[in-house]
């Protein structure tokens, strides 16, 4: 079934316009009879924000954007699912086409603005799936009139606390005007304020949810040094490195599409997430673990992505080139680098490599 999807699915869905070929994907995901996944190698093991992933690959939030396979997605072998972005009310996101592939650069721009059908039907099919178990993350958002954006992240917490892993407070999207203001040090310091707040208000009953923040490749480093302090002082449990970039690298082959406005991700995007990510890491100095995401589209990319400071790390556009193979590939290049430094876990790599990632020119 696996290989349906690799092989014969990918041509035919290459076919269709990109956002067709997501739904069809989706839909095929809801309805294919998946076996279950094999028992991962105990080595890929990771625990982070006090819960236990069986391996470190996760599903990046945008792909299920309303929690309707995150049990197909264990099936294909992912450790840990990021469903959302979801918003309180329904929205219908900005008008079509919104989603482009570059594929002479095996990247994708995005604009799809928060398309969610919002938290009401996301609670639904996430209560009803609870008992299943497995991580699964929700990433919450705004809606794009809100007239309190940050009442709109402390409502998703406290209705979502009890059937996710964890929450990720994502205000990196570029497609909601005027969202990644909210990384200025004030707004942050206070969004994260009330989003722990409210974290601790639902606990009791709840449960003491992990709280992640997922944060833009385009910060500078001086707003960088803001948004970890911050993030150190309000005592959050993490970061996902990061969301797709507005900047668009000198050498994109794919030129027309590349001006249509939106997020860029996959592979053009690896130097810069990279990069910022082991700015983080060095800045973090330990206190949290991170995610990593940004154009991994390989063994190679996750271990390297691993070695400037991830603990986990999640992808998206690489399935759309490399298709669900690559999920296989990276666990067993994990595996081939663990037995060849007869390492029993792949903590020993994380960061290992962000001081030297730090001194490189700065990636164009
Ligand atoms: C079509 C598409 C939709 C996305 N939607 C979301 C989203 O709703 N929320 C979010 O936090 N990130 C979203 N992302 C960003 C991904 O989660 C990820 O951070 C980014 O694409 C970098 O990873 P990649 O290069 O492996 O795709 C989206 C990405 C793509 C390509």
């Amino acid at each position: 079934m696996i290989g349906f999807f690799g092989r014969l699915a990918r041509p035919f869905l290459h076919a269709l316009d990109p956002e067709d070929a997501h739904r069809l994907a989706v839909r095929m995901l809801k309805f294919a009879p998946l076996p279950a996944a094999a028992p991962d190698d105990k080595r890929l093991a990771v625990r982070a924000f006090g819960l236990n992933f069986p391996n470190p690959i996760g599903m990046a939030a945008g792909f299920d954007k309303n929690a309707e396979v995150p049990d197909a997605l264990f099936r294909l072998g992912f450790g840990f699912v990021e469903v959302g972005t979801i918003t309180p009310l329904p929205q219908p996101g900005n008008a079509r086409p919104r989603v482009f592939r570059l594929d002479a650069d095996q990247g994708v721009i995005n604009r799809l603005g928060f398309n969610s059908e919002g938290a009401a039907a996301v609670l639904r099919r996430l209560a009803a799936r609870a008992p299943a178990g497995g991580v699964v993350g929700i990433n919450v958002g705004a809606n794009k009139d809100a007239p309190d954006r940050i009442a709109d992240y402390v409502e998703l917490i406290e209705r979502f606390a009890s059937v996710s892993s964890y929450v990720a407070v994502n205000i990196s999207s570029p497609n909601t005007p005027g969202l990644r203001n909210m990384q200025q040090a004030a707004v942050l310091d206070d969004l994260l304020a009330r989003v722990i707040d409210a974290r601790e208000r639902v606990a009791p009953q709840a449960g003491a949810i992990p709280v992640l923040l997922k944060i833009a490749p385009d910060l500078t480093l001086p707003d960088l040094d803001d948004v970890v302090g911050i993030a150190r002082s309000r005592r959050i449990d993490g970061m996902i490195v990061g969301n797709t970039t507005v900047s668009r690298p000198p050498r994109l082959r794919d030129a027309e599409k590349a001006k249509e406005q939106g997020g860029l991700s996959g592979r053009p995007l690896f130097s810069l997430s990279n990069r910022i990510l082991a700015e983080t890491y060095v800045r973090v100095e330990g206190v949290f673990p991170l995610i990593g995401a940004g154009g991994i589209d390989s063994g190679a990319g996750a271990l390297a992505k691993i070695r400037a400071g991830a603990s986990l790390i999640q992808l998206y556009s690489g399935l759309v080139f490399g298709g669900l193979g690559l999920i296989a590939d990276i666990k067993t290049a994990l595996l081939a680098t663990l037995e060849r430094d007869r390492k029993a876990s792949l903590a020993d790599y994380v960061g290992a490599d962000a001081a030297s990632v730090t001194a490189e020119h700065w990636p164009a």
